[in-house]
């Protein structure tokens, strides 16, 4: 498994949190009691494995290639890197929204619509990472820098915990609901996560 590998095993995931997320947003709209430490933790995730790990394991990808002068057509290296930045920042929001849900200040309406806009990004930035960045880095990146790159990648993940064991967490801490939930329980709202704190 090289340091590519890692980075889209990783991609899977996150892609888990990434659809309890959408299903929470969606559950939640149609009228299910989604308890807002789902979001809480979400965020949570998103800063401490998804910024704090997977991206700055990726940053070391993007350290490899600049200090080598290697040519990355169209931009994509500033666009990925760009999309890093703007991620964590809706994360921060994320978090501060649900904090400010919990106290009342703000609809849970506008947490919705924060989280919706980071799987949006997330899922567009993995699809250029898969479809394009990464092919190009697996022609640029002789196997012995490749390898060195992995060496850094167990050091931030020593230093940050299991991605994997993180996403398990969330993924079994809050099930994925039911898409209608107006329609379960014979017309009852049925609310698997309401109730649902952190553990
Ligand atoms: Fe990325
Ligand atoms: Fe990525």
């Amino acid at each position: 498994m090289d340091a590519i590998d890692i980075l889209m095993n990783e991609h899977r995931h996150i892609e888990r949190v990434i659809d309890v997320l959408e299903r929470s947003v969606a559950y939640g709209r149609g009228g299910g009691d989604v308890s807002p430490v789902l979001f809480e933790r979400a965020a949570h995730f998103l800063l401490t494995f998804v910024d704090g790990s997977h991206d700055a394991k990726e940053g070391e990808v993007f350290q490899a290639i600049t200090s080598r002068g290697l040519p990355l057509g169209e931009g994509v290296l500033a666009a990925l890197s760009g999309q890093h930045v703007l991620g964590r920042e809706l994360a921060e929001e994320l978090r501060e929204m649900v904090r400010a849900v919990m106290r009342g200040e703000k609809e849970r309406e506008e947490m919705y619509a924060l989280a919706e806009r980071y799987v949006r990004l997330h899922r567009g930035h993995t699809e250029v990472e898969e479809g394009r960045f990464f092919p190009l880095v697996r022609r640029l990146l002789p196997v012995d820098v490749m390898e060195r790159v992995r060496a850094k990648f167990a050091r931030i993940e020593a230093a940050h915990g299991s991605l994997a064991e993180a996403a398990d967490a969330l993924e079994l801490a809050f099930p994925l609901p039911a898409t209608a939930p107006r329609w379960v329980n014979g017309g009852r709202t049925h609310q698997p996560w309401g109730g649902r704190g952190a553990p």
